[in-house]
Formats: structure tokens, sequence, C-alpha cells
């Protein structure tokens, strides 16, 4: 038996060379054909996982939907879900007690409602933790960069969506000036009129992304797009951006290209306990994902149920599953960018450059 499972999907064809060797030099058009026949599978394990505060220690496994994020979003919804459902399916076999949906696996239909209904295990999108540190990062690192947030331009990209409508209301209770930025405008009125009925709090709406970021002095992005969507030229000297999105908002060349802006990947989670992962996820064995930790928190604290599930949230699952998290001992990764940690003495050079005129190397 397993306390948990997390869904995880190739983000693209090629990634599943890191797998399964016998793909090398297949083209991705062709693996995507292959992929809508494969079954799902185990992809590892993951130990270790230790309460701080009950000494409870637990494990879990990783189960593969074989379908990438282009055919997640591209093939007809109907295939996609019975996909999923499989998986949660094999996940169940497996032995897991308590299933979290990743990445796309989570974002598609109605956010893990349905695939929670045929299912008998409880199922978490993880996107209630994931809010909670993605806020809490975003925040931190502004500091970090001399950034006042009750006076600052704040851009929340992808505000219309289950994790952004959050952080935008959220947000909205701490700065001054905040624009909405997704692409379907009723989408954006709605949710304008529901921050200023909640908060008080006026704000922008907008499509413009490009507009948006050179104004914005930090900005959270959280959105489904299947490409990146943020540019070197796009973004402000000494401006913070927080890439909640998975595949990234932010273009890999943001940070080659802007030494004078900080982005830091957002919601990212460390592990207590002595964690031992036969997955490479690409960072330290004891860092994850928020909707990962989200899964693992709710596991060590024996909660069997399903705690994020469709796309409203409330302040109050946000604001629970962090404190569980804290008693927990899970925490805020230190700040990461693309893979890699970032020290102290790189964000100090970063705020340095953002200071100067034009920023250091601005376009
Ligand atoms: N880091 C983590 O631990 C973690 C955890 C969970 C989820 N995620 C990631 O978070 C992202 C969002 O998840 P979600 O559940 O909130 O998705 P969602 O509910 O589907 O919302 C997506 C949002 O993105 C907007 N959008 C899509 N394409 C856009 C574009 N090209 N330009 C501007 N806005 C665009 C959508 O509005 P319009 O359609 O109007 O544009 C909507 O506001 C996904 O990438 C997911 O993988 C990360």
């Amino acid at each position: 038996m397993y306390d948990f499972s997390f869904m995880i999907h190739p983000m693209e064809a090629d990634d599943l060379s890191k797998k399964f060797n016998f793909t090398k030099g297949i083209s991705s058009k062709y693996l995507e054909k292959i992929l809508r026949f494969f079954p799902p599978f185990k992809a590892g394990t993951i130990e270790g996982i230790k309460s701080k505060c009950t000494g409870k220690e637990i494990s879990g496994f990783f189960a593969v939907c074989p379908l990438t994020t282009r055919q997640i979003l591209g093939l007809p919804q109907e295939l996609v879900l019975r996909k999923i459902i499989n998986t949660g399916r094999m996940a169940e076999k497996q032995g897991s007690m308590l299933l979290g949906l990743g990445a796309m696996t989570a974002v598609v239909g109605d956010a893990g409602l349905t695939v929670s209904k045929e299912l008998g295990i409880p199922v978490t999108t993880g996107n209630s933790y994931t809010i909670a540190l993605a806020m809490e990062g975003a925040k931190k690192a502004a500091k970090k960069m001399g950034i006042d947030i009750a006076q600052a331009e704040v851009a929340v990209v992808g505000a219309t969506g289950s994790i952004g409508a959050v952080c935008a209301k959220l947000m909205a209770m701490d700065c001054k000036y905040l624009t909405l930025v997704a692409q379907d405008k009723s989408k954006l009125n709605a949710l304008a009129r529901d921050i200023i009925y909640e908060t008080g709090q006026a704000v922008r709406i907008t499509s413009d992304l490009k507009g948006t970021l050179k104004e914005a002095q930090i900005v959270i992005t959280v959105t489904s797009a299947m490409n990146t969507i943020i540019e070197p030229e796009d973004l402000a000297p000494g401006s913070v951006v927080c890439d909640v999105a998975r595949p990234r908002d932010v273009a890999r060349r943001v940070t080659e290209e802007r030494k004078d802006v900080l982005v830091i990947e957002g919601g990212l989670a460390e592990i207590p306990g002595d964690v031992r992962s036969t997955l490479d996820m690409g960072y330290p064995e004891n860092i994850t994902f928020a909707c990962t930790a989200e899964t693992m928190i709710l596991a060590l604290e024996g909660k069997r149920e399903g705690w994020t599930l469709g796309r409203e949230i409330s302040f109050n699952q946000v604001r629970e599953i962090h404190e569980l998290g804290k008693k927990h001992g899970f925490k805020l990764a230190g700040f990461r960018s693309f893979n890699r940690k970032l020290t102290e003495e790189d964000i100090r050079l970063i705020r340095k450059n953002g200071s100067l005129p034009g920023g250091s190397n601005a376009v």
C-alpha cells in the first residue's frame, strides 16, 4: 500500500526518451501517435517523507498519464479524461490511498471533479497549496528586490483561472495597483466585479499582456498556455516574475538576457524528512511542486478527502492547507530559476542591475 500517488505526464514527446531509450530518434509527431495507445504506468517511488510534528512517515509513487501537454489540450476532452481516469484506476490498483493530479491533468475539463467521481480514492488538484506558496514566494521575492507591494504595480496573468483568480483576490488585499490579464474579456469583467465586491479594490483588466508587463513590478503568471508567452523584451527593469505555470510561461531567454529581472519558479515546496525518490523531476529529492506537496500534506494529516477539486477555491482552503503544511514541516523552497538555485548574491546582483537607469541590459 502507498499513502498517496501523484499523476504526471510528459510535457513534450521528447521527455519520453529520458525514460525509454528506444524512443530516442523517433519524431515527436510519431511518438505522440504511439502515446495515444500507451497504457498508464508507474514511473518511480518517493519515500522518507516525515512529519516534523507527528513523526509519521509516508511514501508514494508517480503515475504517468501518457499524453503530452499538446495532446491534453488538443485531443477531444472525452478521450483525455478517459486516459486520466484510467491512470487513476491504475494508481488505485497499485495500492494508492489518495491521488494528486499534476500539471495539465488538473487543468483539463472541470479540474478533477469528473475524475474524482470515477475513482474509489480521494483526488486533489493541489491548487490550494500552490496558491499559498506562489503568494508567499512572490511576496518574499519582491521584498528582496526592494519592492513595496503596497505601492507596486502588480499583474496577475492567467487571472481568471482556478489558481490565478485566488492569487488576484489575495493580491488585491495587499497592493494598490492590480491588473488582471487573460484572453476572455467576459471572465475578466466577472472577476473584477467579484474583487471589488470582496475586497473593495478596483482593478484593471486587459488582454494586452505585453503592454501590461512593461509597467509591472510584480508579475504572477499562471496560465494554461501551451508555449511560453513572456519574452525578455516584455519586462520592466527591476521587476519580479513568479512563474507558477507548467509548462512555463516565461521563456528561458529571459534569465539569459535580462540580468535585471528576478524570475522565480512559483509553487515549489521543501519536503520534510530524509526524502528518497527514484524519479528525477529536475529538482533535488526534497523539493517538489506545491501540488505534489498538498497531496503529501493530506496523507500525513490522514485527511482522505478531495481537498481541492473544481475551479472554485476558497481563502479558507488555501489558509488551512498552508497551516497544515507548516505543522508537518513543509516550507517554501528557496528561490529557484529554471531548476537552478538562486543565491543571495545572485539576487543582490539582479537588484543592483535593476536599479541602474534602464536596467543593466534592458532591451
Ligand atoms: N507549480 C505548481 O505546483 C502548479 C500546481 C498546479 C498547477 N500549476 C500550473 O498552473 C497553470 C494554471 O492552472 P489552472 O488550474 O489555474 O488553469 P485554468 O483554471 O485553466 O486557468 C488558466 C488561465 O490561463 C489563461 N490563459 C490561457 N492561455 C493564455 C494566454 N495565452 N495568455 C493569457 N492568459 C491565458 C486562462 O484565461 P483565458 O482562457 O481567458 O486566456 C485562465 O485565466 C497550469 O500551467 C498548471 O500546470 C502549477
